[in-house]
């Protein structure tokens, strides 16, 4: 059977929209928590391959979405680089900045692949474990984002560390982001050869970069990383998804090269059908704190984005991901009314 997902992501949509949601395994499902609760840290969680796929597979069971995504975080590269990430509850993630010569030079992609080569076994897990027709999504922290954790050492509201290190220090700010990229680009290609039919890679902090940043943080290196994994595997789709990049969406979807985009919940549909669309698959947008409200607003705002985006190349996403308060049940309202539509 055709995996509805990735020919979507090709050009080819079908009668029906797929739909997956972003934070779709997570702490809105009561037998995700039961999970979490048997493994003492985050990035162990992240680390067993057992459980990250039983986690990633709840979701699947319980909706039938077209794209199971692969359970990890995006902080598992700065940690397969030897930062020293955690999680601390009610601070979020926490690492040993990395601000200086002397911390960078601590970084290394030598010991990457060892380091973080349990989340390709969970990858390959579920490519022999999904349903045939369910398409398999890997996926990575654009450097960017990633690197506003790895300089701030948590996350920030304004990525203050991040964007004063990239304007005083722009060549040790450029090593970063220039590690980030073969590493990120090698992490995504070992994820397709373990079994990912796509890959997404998630710059949830681009919003309000000054355009020349915009270029050289977030368009440029997502470019380099499209390019170094086109070459090993051309037949892959690849979603970009700049978070509130606002107007300069339509130059990152032409410079990058992605083949889907991730809309936010704040992109006009109108806009985006003729302005996007047109260029590349788009992927969104509903606000998931509808889905914490459920009912006739969340029903008739699924309808209309589904309405909006049924001219051409459309997967069904939120704006963003799930959040913890989200009632399991106006998920199901919610994949419901996605599958009963038709273009
Ligand atoms: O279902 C999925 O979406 C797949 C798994 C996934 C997680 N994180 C699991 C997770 C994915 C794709 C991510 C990506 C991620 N991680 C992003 C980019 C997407 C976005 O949300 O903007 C970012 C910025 C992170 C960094 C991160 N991880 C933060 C800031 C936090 C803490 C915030 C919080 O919700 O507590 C995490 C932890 C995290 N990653 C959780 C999950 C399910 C919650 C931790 C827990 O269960 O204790």
């Amino acid at each position: 059977m055709a995996k509805l997902l990735l020919e979507t992501l090709r050009g080819n949509p079908g009668e029906k929209v797929p739909f997956w949601f972003m934070r779709q395994a997570g702490r809105y499902l009561p037998e995700y928590r039961e999970v979490r609760k048997t493994v003492p840290t985050f990035m162990d969680f992240c680390y067993d391959p057992a459980k990250a796929t039983e986690v990633t597979l709840q979701p699947i069971r319980r909706y039938g979405m077209d794209g199971a995504i692969l359970f990890a975080d995006i902080l598992v590269v700065p940690d397969g680089l030897g930062q020293k990430v955690w999680f601390e509850t009610g601070l979020g993630p926490q690492l040993d900045p990395v601000a200086t010569e002397a911390s960078y030079s601590q970084l290394s992609l030598s010991g990457f692949h060892e380091k973080v080569g349990n989340v390709y076994e969970t990858v390959s897990r579920l490519s022999a474990e999904l349903p045939e027709n369910t398409t398999l999504i890997g996926f990575a922290g654009a450097p960017w984002t990633v690197a506003t954790y790895m300089i701030g050492g948590q996350g920030s509201k304004d990525h203050a560390a991040a964007r004063q290190l990239g304007y005083s220090n722009p060549e040790l700010f450029g090593k970063i982001l220039n590690l980030l990229v073969d590493a990120t680009a090698e992490y995504l290609c070992k994820q397709i050869e373990a079994g990912a039919d796509v890959v997404q890679i998630f710059d949830s902090w681009s919003a309000a970069l000054p355009e020349t940043m915009f270029d050289r943080w977030v368009i440029e290196p997502t470019k380099a990383i499209v390019e170094k994994v086109r070459a090993k595997h051309s037949e892959t789709p690849i979603i970009g998804f700049p978070r509130l990049a606002g107007a300069l969406l339509k130059k990152y979807v032409l410079e990058t090269g992605i083949d889907g985009v991730s809309l936010d919940t704040g992109v006009p549909l109108g806009w985006a059908a003729d302005e996007i669309q047109t260029e590349v698959c788009v992927q969104g947008n509903l606000d998931p704190h509808l889905v914490v409200a459920g009912g006739e607003m969340m029903v008739s705002e699924t309808n209309r984005i589904l309405e909006s985006l049924k001219g051409g190349a459309h997967i069904f996403n939120l704006g963003h991901g799930f959040v913890p308060e989200t009632p399991p049940e106006n998920v199901a309202l919610l994949a419901e009314t996605i599958k009963a539509f038709n273009r």
